[in-house]
């Protein structure tokens, strides 16, 4: 479960792609072309308010999509729903060609904590813990012992230029450090998806450039495919490839909103 020796934080991949400021190409990444994840006709509504009326998407493995929209559109709804947090009202979401959204509650957790790995705008690191106990938690929550777990999360500490933050807390790391540390944390368990919903929203834009660097590059070493929610067109750069989420139904840039079976021969 340890992550790949040969590991180097940084720009690489389509991270760099984009600093170059050319093309992100699928062709020399390792995209499958083969769909990880897919969300079928998904609706989802909260009380009165529809969140998602249809939502059609595919994710290819080891593939960086970015997913935009306005405010409000279902994106973080959508993103919720592939990763097993939100059920569906109606529609189907599909890991590896299998249902995942009729399972227990339970089976998605294992889900959640086996498969999938989470960044969200603001870090979310627990307060009381530190940086490394933070980073080490996951692999807590699977089993793994106290000592090899925190050996494994100082690594990470190397891997992404963390150096002497390992004893911090929370509020003693600037918003860069933090998000740094939930990439750190989101990866320890070596994920084969990666879900982060605005990890750059809270922070400048130099900041926020520094942090999808890190996360492209270390996404692209393992391979792990990740689903961004962003709506900041310079973040979504980073990604091989860009859907747009408008009233809760998902389209390709340039297309006009479809309903719910449009996307399904893209
Ligand atoms: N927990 C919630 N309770 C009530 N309404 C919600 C909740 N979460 C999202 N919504 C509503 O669902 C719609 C989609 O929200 P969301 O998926 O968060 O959009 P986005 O991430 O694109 O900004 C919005 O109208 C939002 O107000
Ligand atoms: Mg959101």
């Amino acid at each position: 479960m340890s992550p790949a020796a040969s590991t180097a934080a940084g720009p690489s991949g389509a991270a760099a792609r984009a600093a170059a400021g050319t093309e992100g190409s699928v062709a020399d990444h390792a995209v499958d072309h083969e769909p990880v994840l897919e969300a079928h006709g998904v609706t989802l509504d909260f009380g009165p308010t529809p969140a998602l009326r249809g939502a059609d998407l595919a994710v290819e493995r080891g593939e960086m999509l970015a997913v935009m929209g306005p405010s409000g559109s279902g994106k973080s709804t959508l993103l919720h729903c592939l990763a097993g947090i939100l059920v569906p009202a109606s529609g189907e979401i599909r890991l590896d060609g299998t249902r995942v959204d009729t399972l227990p509650e339970a089976a998605r957790s294992a889900l959640r904590r086996d498969r999938f790995g989470f960044v969200f705008q603001l870090g979310q690191l627990v307060p009381e813990l530190t940086a490394e106990e933070n980073v080490a938690l996951p692999l807590l929550l699977r089993g793994t012992r106290r000592s090899p777990a925190l050996a494994t999360a100082r690594e990470w500490f190397e891997r992404l230029d963390l150096p002497g933050l390992q004893g911090r807390r929370s509020g003693e790391l600037s918003g860069g450090q933090a998000q740094r540390v939930a990439i750190a944390r989101a990866m320890v368990t070596a994920p084969d998806v990666l879900f982060a919903d605005e990890p750059t929203g809270a922070l400048d834009s130099l900041t926020g450039e520094r942090v999808m660097d890190l996360l492209a590059g270390v996404a692209h070493d393992h391979g792990t495919t990740v689903v961004l929610v962003t709506h900041e067109a310079r973040v979504a750069a980073y990604a091989d490839r860009m859907v747009l989420v408008r009233d809760g139904r998902v389209t390709s840039p340039g297309e006009p909103a479809a309903p719910a079976t449009a996307r399904a021969a893209g």
